[in-house]
């Protein structure tokens, strides 16, 4: 089974209005075929990046949605005003929503299913904190998270699994080639049972946690690895390009 593999930046709270249009202009000169990117930059520069990249396949992202439609709401952001500016698809359940915002799984599964019901691809995060891998709960807490997904969400190719280590993400250490593969099998393996085996052929599962240049190679050649998100490498276009095209 052939999937296209999709690399995906999150710029995370970097930026400022000026350089985040000159970096989406740059990675967008490099999206080509054969591997899917996508950038999602802060929210309030989606507009303007959105018509920087206008008529390249560089798709956009954003880093979070709400789940209601519209309403009183405060500061929060629906996935329909994502898709009214171009986005085409949305993380939910990134760690530091989860551990840092305080984000429960109630929460993400909502979001999720209404980033799926809109119409868009999400990106669903899941991962262990270091003390969970070190008492061996890693495919416990994966599958927890992997349950906030629900198989009434039916099409392959907007679902997108990152499996993205806690103790990885912003750390400079990766997880090996071997540790990630080992979870993104496990997470082939849940989905085919929850869903189907077809299904599970067809999801993209991206690594994600310090991922970079120098070592996107081993970790992408893994049979379950489908690319990547990105955070700090995905600052710089030349950089993230690279891993780009060490999935194609
Ligand atoms: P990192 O972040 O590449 O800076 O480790 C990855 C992520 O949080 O998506």
């Amino acid at each position: 089974m052939s999937r296209i593999p999709f690399v995906a930046g999150n710029w995370k709270m970097n930026t400022a209005k000026a350089g985040a249009i000159e970096l989406a202009k740059a990675v967008a000169k490099g999206a080509t075929d054969g591997v899917q990117i996508g950038i999602a930059p802060p929210f309030v520069y989606l507009d303007a990046v959105a018509q920087a990249i206008a008529g390249s396949k560089l798709l956009l992202g954003a880093q979070d949605a709400y789940f209601e439609k519209s309403g009183a709401f405060t500061g929060e952001i629906s996935v329909e005003m994502l898709k009214d500016i171009g986005v085409t698809f949305v993380l939910a359940g990134h760690s530091e929503r989860r551990h840092v915002l305080g984000e429960n799984s109630a929460l993400v599964a909502k979001k999720a299913q209404a980033i799926y019901a809109g119409g868009l691809t999400v990106v669903h995060c899941v991962g262990e904190k270091i003390e969970q891998r070190d008492s061996g709960q890693t495919f416990d807490v994966v599958q927890r998270q992997l349950e906030e997904l629900t198989p009434a969400m039916q099409d392959p190719s907007r679902v997108v699994i990152a499996y993205e280590p806690v103790w990885a993400i912003g750390t400079g250490r990766n997880a090996t080639d071997g540790q990630a593969q080992e979870v993104h099998a496990y997470i082939r393996k849940s989905i085919a049972a929850r869903w189907n085996k077809d299904f599970a052929d067809r999801v993209r599962i991206q690594y994600g946690g310090s991922m970079k240049p120098e070592n996107a190679g081993g970790l992408l050649a893994q049979p379950d690895i489908d690319g990547g998100l990105i955070g700090g490498a995905s600052l710089k276009a030349d950089g993230f390009l690279a891993i780009a095209a060490a999935a194609r």
